[in-house]
């Protein structure tokens, strides 16, 4: 029965076909350095599930987002849990994201053809970092607080544009329900879409290009 019905949906989604081009694909000798990719991407999967039952009892105003964080912690069954999951899971992701990208750029796997592979990975370790920085200032304590507000003074150094950069992240001159409002919605909309379709397209060049060989010596 069960094949007959598998069968009758491969006829129409072409699910062999899809198997057979995403995991049955061939793979030269790898080791494990080759998984940190995988790894990355699972805790970003980690993250966008812990994340989503934050923000179920999440309030992003400064009246109420601190205690709104306690409740989390104290008031909510596993709150604690899913928050330390999605703290330790952030710290990893950017650790294995910059080992995957040590492992890609010491086998030379940024060379022809896959260029385009590595320009999207920069923008994911950017996109990464974005969400670590607009992340840490939810849950509005002093150090979340004063932390942004020197995070957001950095970029104010640059030249000519430096001053309005500032104001653009923080919505104003200071940091005040603005930058929330804004940091938590870069947090939970901007950056994840940006994420999700840049990490399409770069499992997209994986699949059709395929992994490259680790570099030999010659003899
Ligand atoms: C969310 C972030 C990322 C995810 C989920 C991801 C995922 C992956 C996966 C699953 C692979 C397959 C093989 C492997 O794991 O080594 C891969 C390959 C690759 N990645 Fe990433 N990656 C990310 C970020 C980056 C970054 C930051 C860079 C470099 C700046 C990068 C550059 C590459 C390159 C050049 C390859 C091809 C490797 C080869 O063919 O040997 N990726 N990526």
């Amino acid at each position: 029965m069960a094949a007959k019905v598998m069968s009758w949906l491969d006829e129409r989604l072409g699910l062999t076909t899809i198997y057979n081009t995403v995991l049955d694909r061939k793979v030269p000798k790898v080791n494990w350095l080759f998984t940190l990719g995988s790894a990355t991407a699972i805790l970003f999967l980690l993250q966008a599930v812990t994340g989503t039952f934050l923000s179920v009892y999440y309030v992003p105003s400064p009246d109420h987002a601190y205690d709104s964080i306690q409740y989390i912690m104290t008031g909510v069954a596993y709150g604690w849990l899913i928050r330390g999951i999605h703290h330790w899971g952030a710290t990893l992701m950017v650790i294995t994201i910059f080992l995957h990208m040590l492992r890609t750029f010491y086998m030379a796997a940024y060379k022809y053809p896959r260029e385009i592979t590595w320009v999207t990975g920069v923008v994911l370790l950017l996109t990464t970092l974005g969400m670590g920085f607009t992340g840490y200032l939810l849950p509005w304590n002093q150090r979340s607080y004063w932390a942004t507000t020197v995070g957001t003074e950095i970029p104010g150094t640059v030249p000519f544009i430096g001053p309005f950069i500032t104001r653009l992240l923080r919505g104003g001159s200071d940091l005040s329900a603005v930058t929330l409002t804004r940091f938590f919605s870069l947090h939970i909309w901007f950056l994840p879409a940006m994420i999700i379709l840049l990490i399409g397209v770069h499992l997209y060049l994986v699949i059709r290009i395929g992994i490259s060989y680790a570099p030999q010596q010659d003899d």
